[in-house]
């Protein structure tokens, strides 16, 4: 079970002089339960990816498939598909339009006919993930704060139960501990059985959290791949906007005086191993 995009080419303003390709060319994968970061500088076309993967925009070649099923735009298929797949825009308030809160997150299930009590058990479920108080349900969310804004777009599209969830630039508009709660709240999403597709230009989150990486470069690929890879890759050729972490830049120093070692260390795994080994001793 994955969604896959193969070979994917679009042109914004296409036939004008206007014309941009955003994308030549790319493919990505994620299956249920994996963690696939998409990277890039300012117009590499992560946006433009993201779109595609929820069947927002329609490549001009190439093709979407969710589950295997490559599904034709406007089609019965495409609207199954795209209920799996949940997409949480890089602005999304421009994307807010109920008066509450609540409203805004139980949309989605609505729509699909949930109601009463399990309606608002999806809604206080979702709220929940996405680290929204209670007492937030009831505002309006045009009055919150950026962050909190943030995570009312994260829930609305969790209330739906995606089994893709693709996140565009989600950490913008949080802070430290923010940031902390939202990628541990989407590594245990993906623990679930969840697909999560970042989109960020946060190096040290893709390479300490992600299954592979994707980096993309004015519309092309530059490298993907499995994070040391794409480290190893990006150590020997930078990529315009994407900064390095200092534990990379550490490591590969240490490298370059003869020591052997990973450039990157999965800081999340040893944590997994060292909370294994205390329950087994407790067993
Ligand atoms: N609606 C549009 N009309 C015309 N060109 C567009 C449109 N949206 C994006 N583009 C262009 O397509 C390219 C890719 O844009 P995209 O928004 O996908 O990049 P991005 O990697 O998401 O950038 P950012 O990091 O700034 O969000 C850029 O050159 C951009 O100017
Ligand atoms: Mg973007």
């Amino acid at each position: 079970m994955s969604i896959e995009a193969v070979d994917i080419k679009y042109v914004y303003n296409a036939g004008t002089s206007a014309a941009v390709t955003a994308l030549d060319g790319i493919s990505i994968e994620a299956g249920r339960g994996e963690w696939v970061s998409i990277v890039g500088h300012t117009g590499s076309g992560k946006s433009t990816l993201a779109q595609h993967l929820n069947l927002l925009l329609t490549p001009f070649s190439g093709f979407v498939s969710i589950d295997g099923v490559r599904a034709a735009p406007g089609s019965r298929e495409a609207r199954a598909a795209r209920r799996k797949v949940g997409l949480v825009f890089q602005y999304p308030e421009s994307q807010f339009f109920a008066e509450t809160v609540r409203e805004e997150i139980a949309f989605a299930p609505s729509n699909w006919g949930v109601a009463g009590d399990a309606l608002d058990a999806c809604v206080t479920e979702a709220a929940s993930w996405a680290g929204l108080s209670p007492a937030a349900l009831d505002a309006n969310p045009f009055s919150l704060s950026g962050g909190e804004r943030r995570r009312v777009a994260i829930a609305s599209v969790l209330s739906a139960r995606p089994d893709y969830l693709v996140l565009d630039e989600p950490t913008a508009g949080l802070d430290a501990s923010g940031v902390r709660g939202l990628t541990a709240t989407l590594r245990e999403l993906c623990s679930n059985g969840m697909a999560v597709i970042h989109v960020t230009h946060d190096m040290e989150t893709a390479l300490s959290m992600s299954d592979r990486i994707t980096v993309l470069e004015r519309g092309v690929l530059a490298v993907s791949g499995i994070p040391e890879r794409v480290a190893e890759y990006l150590s020997q050729r930078p990529v315009k906007g994407l900064v390095m972490p200092p534990s990379v830049r550490f490591a590969q120093g240490l490298r370059e005086k003869g020591v052997s070692l990973p450039l990157v260390s999965r800081v999340d795994g040893i944590i997994e191993v060292l909370e294994e080994a205390r329950s087994r001793r407790k067993r």
